[in-house]
């Protein structure tokens, strides 16, 4: 009796040891890679400025085609190369904005932005498609699983190896007519989350 008082004792405080352990133990929070690069890239005129403080991806009637969208270049670590990574779009920072649509599309770049320059040869250097964001202040971004593109269906995730150890550039892009994204860059907006 008393033996078997022992067991159920002991069963009884693991089984609540453990169902009690999920919400206790504290789970490791994915590092966060930011691009070391944002620039604006003006459409109309094909300039790109390098190194921007901020993102912004516009699109309005008004603008006579001076679109901007935001070149991003990824630097992620070597070390990272098997980690699970998901590309994210957060807007957080209360100096953040949305309007409009509040949607863009993400696009890889066949070389990454790497000065200020007067041209770029704009759609030449896109390569995939990795699917369509809708961003919403406060929140992370949903991918919209009905407009295509390699990431959306997984929402966003991928393996670390393709991009780690090498320059990745990515392309953010206004969609809908009238569409305005801006976040701080290195605080808020596109990032890489390594688990
Ligand atoms: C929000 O962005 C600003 C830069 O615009 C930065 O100084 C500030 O630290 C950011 N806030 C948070 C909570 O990250
Ligand atoms: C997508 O990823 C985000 C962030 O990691 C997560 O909060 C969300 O639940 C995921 N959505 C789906 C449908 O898996």
């Amino acid at each position: 009796m008393y033996g078997t008082g022992i067991i159920t004792f002991l069963a009884t405080s693991l089984l609540s040891t453990v169902t009690q352990a999920g919400p206790l133990l504290p789970r490791a929070d994915p590092i966060v890679v930011y691009p070391t690069f944002t620039s604006q890239y003006n459409a109309k005129t094909g300039a790109v400025t390098f190194n921007t403080a901020s993102g912004l991806v516009s699109r309005n009637p008004q603008n006579g085609g001076a679109d901007i969208s935001t070149l991003v270049t990824f630097e992620l670590p070597a070390k990272y190369s098997t980690n699970k990574c998901q590309l994210v779009f957060d807007l957080t920072n209360s100096s953040s904005s949305v309007s409009g649509t509040g949607k863009a599309q993400l696009y890889s770049a066949l070389a990454p932005a790497y000065t200020s320059a007067n041209s770029w040869p704009s759609g030449n250097l896109r390569d995939q498609d990795l699917g369509s964001i809708i961003v919403v202040k406060g929140k992370r971004a949903t991918w919209d699983t009905t407009a295509g593109g390699l990431l959306a269906s997984v929402n966003g995730t991928f393996d670390c190896s393709d991009i780690a150890g090498a320059l990745f550039g990515g392309e953010i892009v206004p969609r809908g007519d009238t569409v305005e994204i801006k976040w701080p860059a290195l605080f808020d907006g596109i990032k890489v989350l390594v688990t």
